[in-house]
């Protein structure tokens, strides 16, 4: 039997604290459809707030929150946007923009930093003069911190460069800030200064925050007003939808602060997995909550193996493609565990060097998400 669990998979597999629950339990609430409900209201009006926009609205998942923002903003048919070619809107999202809302993704490349190269965004931009063939570029979409390359953040400098070509061509700027507070807390900047070019943001409160359920997309009222007519659309009107959003505020006004330590987590565990003889880390690109581990070639271990045997230890880590993982740190990390899991990992792999005596690697796809 398994002692201990040490779940690293992602920062989506928190559990709600007794604070979260005791709000759940006493929360006020009302007919949110009817735009009743006061514990959803003061939690949009406050990451409104945080972000510097004029309305929240409150929705489902990251994933709903994307799909409105895009859609509200792509409203002619035949719209176009910029996006990053692995950015989680183009990869993890159903392509919903497209299933969903008909509007055409135009993949840029994306650096390892998260970033596309201004010039290569700008060329993306269809020129208007070929209407007759182009679908009309509406919006570009950028990521931060950017997940699929190991929650690298982008720099406010940066993001204004790319509102600034947005405007240039009459473009609006959507960020997923899934993880903004992740990036806002590693780069001492606030997060209202980070998404300050931007027209809209989706903001997950269900990752690094902790909450149970739900993120919140901010902008102008009039964005917003549209964005809740689509909520409705897609069935993500929630009636007394105060019980969760109360959970939500307290991710928001306990766990931002944590958000460092998981940070710190994240750098220690990363700097001694690189220190096994068989696995590789780019430790430098961990500058938040997620780190990406190798299995290097050559290393007489199978990718499979090595999974199984954390997951005896109740070690749980993100299999990304044939020799690779994904671990992310959450506030219920804590510092023994981290410590935990470097043992576990040194002991498959002392094990497993004994044991093994040819280097293979899991044939399996990628078919990890979040
Ligand atoms: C960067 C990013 N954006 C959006 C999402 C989607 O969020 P959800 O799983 O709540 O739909 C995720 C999920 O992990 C994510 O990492």
């Amino acid at each position: 039997m398994v002692a201990r669990t040490v779940d690293l998979r992602s920062d989506t597999v928190t559990k709600p604290t007794e604070t979260m629950r005791a709000a759940m339990a006493t929360a006020e609430v009302d007919d949110d459809i009817l735009g009743a409900d006061p514990t959803a209201f003061r939690l949009e009006s406050e990451v409104a707030k945080i972000t510097g926009k004029e309305a929240g609205l409150f929705v489902s998942s990251g994933t709903m929150g994307n799909l409105i923002s895009v859609l509200v903003h792509c409203d002619i048919r035949g719209s176009e946007v910029i996006l990053g070619d692995n950015s989680h809107i183009h990869i993890y999202e159903n392509g919903g923009i497209s299933t969903i809302g008909g509007v055409h993704p135009r993949p840029v490349k994306n650096n390892e930093d998260g970033t596309m190269d201004i010039d290569s965004i700008e060329v993306a931009i269809r020129d208007p003069r070929g209407e007759l063939v182009f679908p009309t570029t509406k919006l570009i979409c950028l990521e931060n911190s950017h997940a699929n390359s190991g929650g690298r953040c982008l720099s406010a400098e940066y993001t204004d460069r790319v509102g600034e070509l947005a405007k240039k061509h009459g473009l609006k700027l959507h960020i997923d800030g899934a993880r903004i507070f992740n990036a806002s807390v590693a780069l001492g900047v606030p997060v209202q200064r980070l998404v300050q070019a931007a027209d809209s943001v989706s903001v997950c409160l269900s990752k690094g925050l902790g909450a149970p359920v739900g993120s919140v997309i901010v902008g102008s009222k009039s964005f917003i007003t549209k964005a809740r007519r689509l909520r409705k659309t897609l069935g993500g009107g929630m009636r007394q939808v105060g019980f969760i959003c109360a959970a939500a505020f307290v991710a928001l006004k306990e766990n931002v602060e944590k958000l460092d330590g998981d940070h710190k987590k994240a750098k220690e565990l990363a700097e001694g997995l690189n220190q096994i003889k068989g696995l590789k880390v780019d430790i430098a690109a961990v500058e938040t909550n997620i780190i990406y581990v190798d299995i290097v070639e050559g290393s007489k271990i199978t990718a499979e193996k090595l999974y199984k045997n954390l997951e005896e230890q109740g070690v749980l880590v993100m299999p990304k493609g044939l020799s690779r993982m994904r671990i992310v740190l959450h506030h219920q990390i804590s510092s023994s565990d981290v410590h935990y899991t470097l043992s576990c990992f040194q002991q498959a792999f002392s094990g497993m060097h004994q044991e093994n005596g040819s280097y293979s690697i899991s044939t399996s796809r990628d078919v990890s998400y979040s």
